[in-house]
């Protein structure tokens, strides 16, 4: 299938864009510069004495921003553990010796006003990131410390104003070091990245367009291993959703080698019309180098296509933002493929609108 729109028509890219969502991705660079200086705002954080598990609250758009604090804190040797939840009820083990960020780009998000009072209520310590709305007044209220992002995006666009300061209190607290200088140390890497992504670079030099177009007419999986990219995989398959409005699925190796591999032997004619993305990563485990490697050569003909996506970049930290921010254009470019404008998500709009009305 070929896509319906010329990607190379920067035009006709604009009319359908009519959001800007390709301009809001091309300056993530400034978004990541001004969202180190949000967290560097001057706040009353919490005691870092004691801290057993670092919990953050969050849900879509604004959830995956604890997960890549997670893949981040992790790869960075964080002796805590860091627990994402993505839902109404906290684990039990949350209380006093929690260190609980509630993070909602819109600050309305039912989800994480539920347990953001339920950990105040167990006298967890706690850290705000939002816009505004419900959370931003409960901070107020509550005396609890509010990192105040710009409003007036989407959640999904807004990642690094929500992780980084995540990250940099983190770092203030003392429970990491140098990730801050390494977030600065990413910017020269990303703006190389806008220069190469961006909508005046034609198809032929521009491997998030090229990619777009083999992906039109398929149903996206997105494979990884699991650790530090697995955030990456879950963000490739949100965006696909959310900006290009497909369905897409995601899964890891090694543990789909124990289920989902089994799982390409019927259905023939959806499973032709899958195409696999492999997020790999130059020094990857050579266990899941091999375990890749015999899957891909047990399933290739049973699926429609099968991409490598490299993951480039010095560490890991710029490697997992650089195959972050490749997936973001990607599946903006196919949005525009299919003639869809990448900003709104109507369907999230009208359910938290029903959800409202009883
Ligand atoms: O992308 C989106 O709009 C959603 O995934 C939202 O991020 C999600 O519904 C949570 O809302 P918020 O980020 O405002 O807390």
């Amino acid at each position: 299938m070929e896509p319906a729109v010329d990607l190379d028509s920067v035009e006709e890219l604009r009319s359908i864009d009519s959001s800007d969502m390709l301009g809001v991705l091309g300056r993530f660079p400034q978004q990541s510069t001004e969202a180190l200086e949000i967290g560097r705002t001057d706040l009353n954080l919490p005691s870092a004495e004691g801290v057993k598990e670092i919990v953050i609250l969050g849900m879509g758009g604004s959830g995956i921003s604890g997960d890549v604090v997670s893949a981040i804190a992790g790869s960075e040797g964080l002796s805590v553990p860091v627990i994402t939840v993505k839902g109404y009820y906290l684990p039990p083990f949350v209380g006093e010796d929690s260190l609980v960020f509630a993070i909602s780009y819109s600050g309305n998000t039912e989800e994480t006003i539920n347990c953001y009072a339920d950990a105040c209520s167990r006298g967890a310590r706690m850290v705000a990131v939002t816009s505004g709305g419900e959370i931003a007044r409960k901070a107020a209220g509550d005396d609890v410390p509010c990192f105040k992002v710009p409003s007036g995006f989407q959640p999904r666009a807004s990642l690094g104003y929500l992780f980084i300061p995540i990250l940099s209190t983190l770092e203030r607290m003392g429970f990491l070091n140098g990730v801050v200088t390494q977030i600065e140390e990413l910017n020269g890497l990303l703006m190389e990245r806008s220069e190469e992504y961006k909508p005046e670079i034609p198809l032929d030099d521009n491997p998030a367009k090229r990619l777009a177009k083999e992906l039109v007419g398929f149903l996206p999986v997105v494979y990884s291993s699991e650790g530090i990219y697995s955030v990456a995989a879950l963000r490739w398959k949100a965006q696909l959703n959310e900006n290009a409005k497909v369905p897409a699925f995601h899964n890891l190796f090694p543990e789909l080698n124990h289920n989902e591999t089994v799982g390409w032997e019927h259905l023939q004619d959806v499973c032709t019309k899958t195409h696999i993305v492999v997020l790999r990563e130059p020094e990857e485990y050579p266990r899941i180098e091999k375990r890749i490697k015999i899957t891909l050569d047990l399933i290739e003909n049973h699926v429609g296509r099968i991409t490598h996506v490299w993951a480039r970049g010095g560490t890991p930290v710029e490697r997992l933002l650089d195959i972050i921010y490749f997936g973001d254009f990607t599946s903006v470019y196919l949005a525009l493929a299919l003639g869809q404008d990448p900003t709104p998500v109507d369907r999230i709009s009208e359910l938290k609108q029903l959800l409202a009305s009883d």
